[in-house]
């Protein structure tokens, strides 16, 4: 909403939510979130045509557009639990929205959500036959964290379904000419409202399948002295197949991949495409197997026993340049490693807070130690993991790191981010992900 201000400055936008506190946050110094570039956009509209308020019912009543972006996170109870998305939240916005408003209105559905929510949407605005239209269009969101704002300014395309009617054009024209401010017409993709309801999901199970595929290539490269690397760059120059998105890692991580997979496997079973489901199914079970992988790994190369070792995690964040610690692999490695009854010292740039918050459950171990200094945090470990690819951990002195630490002393490098050969010269044993490992044992 921020760049839309910034670029439409003859719209007023107002941002509401039910959350006073992160309200009075974005109204203050310190915004609730991390994101690169976004404090700047924020500080010099704020006031100007850019609002943040509690108040959901005025803007309601005042506003002609309304941006959906509650959240629907994966379902915790009754039917399809675990997997379909829970739509409470946009249902009670819905209600909401039909309760207090007093004009037509354009209702956008940008949270992500299964294939043919639009109707019920539409079913539940219309059912007070009360003389106001409300069009329903998606405009799902394809931003990544940390890249947000970059993303939004010179976004690949926009996508904006709407019902194929002439109400359903008319409002889609209204959104088009938003996004036109700054995005090139040809960028700004229309399509029918099922189709970008469904493209949403179909691009993140896309994006996950990537890196699954690499993942599970990764382990076999391990056992077969190839270099995931290598083999990355050779398949990724093929220009059908295309580089990006080929790092092998620990798993992938956030809020979106496994719950939008899970929620198309959800769908695809909902209509007893069965196979469809199992295939989508893969890409998050090869993820859940890397990150246990990686944790085997460990135990095994560290003499069958993590009880009573020190191993210290590099990142908690579930990707670099965001605080955001979302279904972040370190979390699960982090609970493998406690089960083992190692402990735990985590360190991260940004997202340190959030272990209370994610791992609140195991604090009570006394065996789950936070460090902000990765220097302090390594010091007397036995190992150290890299889980997040933050640039400060490719240039710290792993000189005076290995100094410090148990010997033997081991790197597990969850994101092939560290030079093996430099790291083994040091003294190092040295396992990266997809690679041989460099040790100093005798096999
Ligand atoms: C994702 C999609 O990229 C975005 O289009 C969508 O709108 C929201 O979901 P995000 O979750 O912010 O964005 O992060 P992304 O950059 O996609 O990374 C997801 C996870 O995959 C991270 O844990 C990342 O570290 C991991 N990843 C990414 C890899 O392990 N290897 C890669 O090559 C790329």
């Amino acid at each position: 909403m921020a760049v839309i201000a910034k670029h439409c400055p003859e719209y007023q936008v107002t941002v509401v939510d039910i959350n006073h506190e992160r309200i009075a946050a974005w109204n203050s110094d310190k915004l609730p979130v991390y994101e690169p570039g976004l404090e700047k956009i924020v500080r010099e509209i704020r006031g100007k045509n850019l609002f943040f308020n509690s108040d959901i019912e005025d803007a309601i009543k005042k506003n002609d557009i309304i941006f959906v972006s509650v959240n629907t996170p994966t379902k915790t109870y009754g039917v399809g639990e675990g997997m379909a998305a829970d739509l409470q939240y946009w249902e009670k916005t819905a209600r909401q929205i039909l309760n207090h408003a007093e004009s037509s209105k354009v209702v956008i559905e940008k949270s992500t959500l299964p294939v043919k929510t639009a109707l019920a949407m539409e079913s539940i605005l219309l059912s007070q036959n009360n003389g106001l239209t409300f069009d329903v269009l998606s405009n799902p969101e394809f931003m990544a964290e940390g890249s947000a704002i970059d993303d939004l300014e010179k976004p690949d395309r926009v996508l904006i379904g709407s019902q194929e009617t002439e109400e359903g054009r008319r409002a889609r024209d209204i959104l088009v000419d938003i996004y036109a401010h700054w995005v090139p017409r040809e960028k700004i993709l229309t399509a029918n409202i099922w189709s970008s309801e469904l493209s949403k999901l179909v691009a993140n199970a896309f994006l996950a399948q990537r890196i699954s595929s690499i993942n599970a290539i990764s382990a076999l490269c391990e056992r077969t002295e190839a270099n995931v690397e290598e083999v990355a760059r050779a398949v990724g120059l093929d220009s059908r197949v295309g580089s990006k998105f080929l790092n092998a890692s620990v798993g992938f991580g956030g809020s979106c991949f496994k719950k939008d997979i899970l929620n198309l496997v959800y769908l695809c079973r909902g209509y007893g495409l069965n196979e469809v489901a199992d295939y989508w199914e893969g890409v998050v079970r090869i993820n859940e197997y890397q990150k246990k992988r990686f944790v085997l790994n460990m135990l095994r190369t560290m003499f069958n026993t993590l009880a009573g070792k020190r191993i210290a995690l590099f990142g908690f964040a579930f990707k670099a340049d965001t605080g955001d610690t979302r279904e972040s692999p370190a979390i699960d490695i982090a609970r493998h490693l406690l089960d083992e009854m190692a402990e735990v010292v985590i360190t991260d740039p940004k997202a340190l807070d959030n272990v209370h918050f994610e791992l609140g459950d195991l604090l009570g171990t006394g065996r789950i130690h936070m460090i902000s200094d990765p220097y302090k945090a390594a010091e007397g470990c036995h190992a150290l993991a890299i889980m997040t690819e933050w640039k400060q951990y490719r240039q710290l002195d792993y000189e005076k790191i290995y100094r410090s630490m148990m010997h033997p002393a081991f790197i597990f490098d969850g994101r092939n981010i560290l030079d093996p050969d430099r790291l083994y010269k040091i003294g190092f044993n040295v396992y990266s992900v997809g690679k041989s490992p460099l040790t100093h044992f005798q096999d």
